[in-house]
C-alpha cells in the first residue's frame, strides 16, 4: 500500500483524494495505527481543514488515543492533496512545563523583592509596638490591643521571611549532600510534634545512596516543607513512608514522601505549587511551602512531582548524582 508517489521520509505522509487519505507510507500507518486504507480526514483528526496550509490539531486513532498533531496539507496534482502529520505531543508537553516553571520563577522572584521591601517596615512595627506593650500598665485595657498587633506583625514577619526564601540563587551549590541524612535529620527535629506522634512512619532508605550536590539547608527547608504538608494532610493519622533510591539509568537520586492523607483533589492539583496558594484554614498556610520547594528543586536542576488520589499522596524528588572525577 505504501506509495511510489510519496517520497521516503520519516514523516508520515499520505495523499488525500476528495477528503479521503488514499495511500500513504508506513510511518504514517504508523502513527496512526491503521492497517488500511481509505480513511477519511474527519476519522483522524478533530478539526475540518478547509483549505491548504499548516494546522494544529487533535489526531486520533482508530484505537480511540489521541496525541497533539502538526498538520501540512498542501495541492499536489489535480485533485490530490500531500498530507504531513507529525505527533508533537512531547514538546508541547514540555513546552507547557518550561511555560509553568518560568511563571513560577518569575513569581518567585517578584515575591522575594516584596518580602524584602516589607521587612524592614514590619520589623519597625515589631519593634513600636514591643516599646508600647512595655510601657503599658499591666492592668492596661489596651494591652490585648497591642499583643494583637504584635502577634498580626510576626505573622505577616513569617511571611515575608518565607518569601524571601524564595531568592537566594546566589546561595553556594556546591555542598555534598547525603539525602538519607537530610531525612532523618529533618524527621527528628519534628517528630515530637503532635502531628507525628501517632503516625506509623515506614523508612525505605536506599544504603549506598550517592550524594547531590548543591546547598544543604535549602535541601532541608525541601524535606521540611514535605514533611510537614504531609503530617497537615494526615491529622495525626495514618501512615508516612520516606523511600530513597538510585535510578542508574537517569544518573538520579530520587527521594519519595507518601503519606495516606485525603490526597489532592484534582481540581486544585493545577495549582498547588502557586505561590501564596493554600486550603489551609484560619491563616494556618502560607501556600509558600511547596513554591519554596519548586525552585529549591530547580536550581538544583531536578525535578519534582507528584501523584495523588483519596488516602494516597507522593512527592517525588528527582536530583542529578554528584560526578566524581575518578569515576
Ligand atoms: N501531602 C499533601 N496532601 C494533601 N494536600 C497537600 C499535600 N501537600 C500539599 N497539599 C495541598 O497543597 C497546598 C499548598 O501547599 P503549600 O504550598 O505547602 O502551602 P500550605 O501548606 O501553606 O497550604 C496545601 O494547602 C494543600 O491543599
Ligand atoms: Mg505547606
Amino acid at each position: 500500500m505504501p506509495s511510489k508517489f510519496l517520497p521516503k521520509v520519516k514523516d508520515a505522509l499520505g495523499l488525500v483524494k476528495e477528503g479521503e487519505i488514499v495511500s500513504a507510507n508506513e510511518a504514517f500507518l504508523r502513527l496512526f495505527h491503521l492497517e488500511s486504507l481509505p480513511i477519511t480526514l474527519g476519522e483522524l483528526f478533530e478539526d475540518h481543514f478547509e483549505d491548504f496550509g499548516l494546522f494544529e490539531t487533535r489526531a486520533k486513532r482508530p484505537d480511540g488515543s489521541m496525541f497533539e498533531a502538526e498538520v501540512v496539507l498542501l495541492p499536489y496534482r489535480e485533485g490530490l492533496y500531500q498530507l504531513l502529520v507529525r505527533d508533537v505531543s512531547e514538546r508541547r508537553a514540555t513546552e507547557k512545563m518550561w511555560l509553568k516553571a518560568e511563571r513560577l520563577t518569575a513569581m518567585g522572584k517578584l515575591a522575594g523583592e516584596i518580602a524584602h521591601e516589607i521587612n524592614n517596615p514590619l520589623g519597625g512595627i515589631l519593634l513600636y509596638a514591643n516599646l508600647l506593650r512595655e510601657d503599658l500598665p499591666v492592668e492596661s485595657p489596651l494591652l490585648s490591643h497591642v499583643d494583637k498587633i504584635i502577634k498580626l506583625a510576626t505573622r505577616c514577619r513569617i511571611i515575608a521571611k518565607a518569601l524571601l526564601n524564595f531568592g537566594h540563587p546566589e546561595d553556594s551549590l556546591e555542598e555534598w549532600v547525603n539525602v538519607n541524612q537530610v531525612l532523618q535529620e529533618m524527621f527528628s527535629l519534628i517528630e515530637d510534634h503532635r502531628l507525628f506522634r501517632e503516625v506509623q512512619i515506614i523508612w525505605e532508605l536506599e544504603k549506598d545512596l550517592p550524594f547531590v550536590q548543591g546547598n544543604r539547608s535549602q535541601l532541608e527547608q525541601l524535606v521540611l516543607n514535605l514533611i510537614i504538608n504531609a503530617g497537615e494532610a494526615m491529622q495525626g493519622r495514618g501512615s508516612l513512608s520516606f523511600r530513597t533510591k538510585f535510578d542508574p539509568a537517569e544518573e538520579e537520586i530520587i527521594l519519595e514522601i507518601e503519606d495516606t492523607g485525603p490526597g489532592i483533589p484534582s481540581e486544585i492539583q493545577d495549582k498547588i505549587f502557586d505561590p501564596f496558594f493554600t486550603t489551609k484554614p484560619g491563616g494556618k498556610g502560607t501556600g509558600l511551602g511547596l513554591a519554596i520547594c519548586h525552585g529549591i528543586v530547580k536550581r538544583h536542576r531536578g525535578q519534582i512531582e507528584f501523584e495523588s488520589r483519596p488516602g494516597r499522596t507522593l512527592f517525588r524528588v528527582k536530583l542529578p548524582k554528584i560526578h566524581l572525577e575518578n569515576e
